[in-house]
């Protein structure tokens, strides 16, 4: 073993940094960062109950948009322990925007009844909380390496016992922490950087573990769309943040009318699976590759909004005087690697947090702004929980541990292709089931492997639920929010998929 420490965090975003801060002065972590990952593109904000607003009622709004999948004992933790977590990060020197008044400045998102998201740097609250977060983290005394997995250690009864670096480091811990975040690099557009590849999925799965709720995988409504007409989105797209909507800005198509109109009560500011299937429905009725948001509205855009400005400047539109073209994009994975509220994967040694963990919180469509806010709460609980136990004592190995490796992708880009044109937002059985057939041909690499477990779950649920939608079962069915698509991978690295009835 080249090293050993009692914690490995995989992942420097808001969840790992959070964890890795909450353990600093009890345990030795290290922190392996593969690079920025969704936390420092995160722009409306972070979604918290206080003042006016109640827990109760961000309660509401969450389980209203997961659509009657989610957790209600996660979401409760969530609701609950979020203002203290935010009030955490102000003291930890997180800079949040305040009004002229000096109160915070709240923004509403999609979903949300009350406006109670709190953000910085106008529309870079992501870039702000990563900032903070680092720096306290290493300020505590918490080691961060650039560096990445390739596959975890583990013990000859299963337990995992430390991690393979890609410089073929063998780190030795108690506990391995899995924050990697989602799957945006399995689709060919994303509003993720390419290094959030679905890497801490396929190591769990590899390692034992069960996925839950793969088939809820959320595209954005509004990520800029910057091709020419006709052409096909690819790589990572500026995110137009739903503050934007929050602000006053309105959907419309080619001719300008309006798109959410009288689509739901909420009208553009419904469940982004509500209307990024309905700018969905307008693209295909029209033929076109992008709708417009109009924001012209707004008051003040570039100040309130610099980074969506500087994203429409580089394409040459002036939110100011020009609607902005806009297209659904993946951007966040709603199900993961199945865990307990303290982040206990099924697998000993083994933890998931943040985006890469599937506690129930977000169901079937994760809410506005929840994103930030479950790496904080889910973090902070899971250090509470490594500081009271670890599982096991590395100073006494029984046994020299074996890697299991994550490997590699024979076809990444087939992969991404299949699953852009057969498991987006709209999907059908025969669809699903020949995009299984493709991708049994291309291998056991981890994209494929990912691949497979959406897939699989999304074949498995056969009704519409959140940002699930067959076209071939549009309803959603009374009792389907009773059970989640489990996932793991049978002896042949094949997924197995299983339904198991939701816990509360
Ligand atoms: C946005 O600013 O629209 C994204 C926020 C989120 O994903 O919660």
């Amino acid at each position: 073993m080249s090293r050993t420490t009692d914690v490995v965090v995989l992942g420097a975003g808001v969840a790992g940094l959070s964890t890795a801060l909450g353990l600093a002065a009890t345990r030795g972590v290290l922190v392996l960062d593969a690079g920025a990952g969704s936390t420092p593109w995160a722009q409306g904000g972070i979604a918290t109950a206080f003042g006016a607003d109640d827990p109760q009622a961000h309660a509401a709004d969450t389980m209203i948009a997961g659509a009657g999948a989610c957790d209600a004992d996660a979401v409760r933790v969530l609701v609950e322990e979020g203002p203290q977590r935010v009030a955490e990060l102000i003291a930890l020197g997180g800079r949040l925007d305040h009004t002229a008044n000096g109160e915070f400045a709240r923004t509403l998102e999609g979903g949300h009844h009350f406006a109670r998201i709190v953000h910085a740097g106008g529309d870079a609250t992501g870039a702000e909380v990563a900032r903070a977060l680092r720096a306290a983290a290493v300020a505590a005394g918490v080691e961060i390496i650039a560096t990445s997995a390739s596959g975890l250690l583990r013990a000859s009864d299963g337990t995992v016992t430390g991690v393979l670096t890609i410089d073929g480091e063998r780190i030795g811990a108690r506990a391995v922490v899995l924050a990697t975040g989602g799957l945006g690099y399995v689709y060919r557009a994303s509003t993720n950087p390419a290094v959030v590849r679905g890497d801490g999925l396929a190591l769990a799965l590899r390692a034992g573990a069960a996925l839950m709720d793969m088939e809820f995988v959320q595209f954005h409504p509004t990520a800029l769309f910057t091709g020419a007409p006709g052409e096909i989105q690819e790589g990572q797209l500026p995110l137009v943040s739903e503050a934007v909507r929050g602000a006053g800005a309105v959907l419309v198509d080619a001719a300008g009318n309006r798109i959410m109109a009288g689509r739901h009560p909420l009208e553009d500011l419904a469940p982004r699976d509500i209307v990024a299937r309905e700018i969905d429905a307008v693209m295909t009725r029209d033929g076109a590759s992008h709708v417009f948001l109009d924001a012209r509205s707004v008051g003040d855009f570039a100040r309130r909004f610099p980074t969506v400005a500087a994203a429409c400047a580089q394409i040459g539109v002036d939110p100011a005087t020009q609607p902005i073209p806009v297209a659904p994009a993946e951007h966040f994975l709603c199900g993961g690697v199945r865990v307990d509220h303290r982040g206990a994967t099924d697998v000993p040694g083994l933890y998931a947090v943040g985006e890469v963990a599937a506690t129930g919180v977000h169901g079937a469509n994760r809410l506005a702004s929840n994103s930030l806010l479950e790496g904080m709460v889910f973090g902070r609980r899971l250090a509470a929980e490594l500081t009271l136990q670890l599982p096991f004592d590395t100073a006494s190995p029984t046994q020299e541990p074996q890697a299991v490796a994550l490997g590699e992708d024979e076809d990444p880009q087939a992969v991404r292709a299949i699953m852009t044109r057969y498991a987006g937002i709209r999907r059908e059985g025969n669809s699903l089931a020949a995009a299984l057939d493709q991708l049994d041909e291309l291998g056991e690499g981890p994209l494929a492997t990912v691949a497979r477990a959406v897939v699989a779950s999304a074949a498995e649920r056969a009704e519409s639920r959140g940002c699930h939608w067959r076209s071939d079962f549009a309803q959603t069915l009374p009792n389907g929010g009773r059970h989640h698509v489990v996932v793991r991978l049978d002896e042949n690295g094949r997924p197995e998929v299983e339904k198991t009835l939701k816990s509360a």
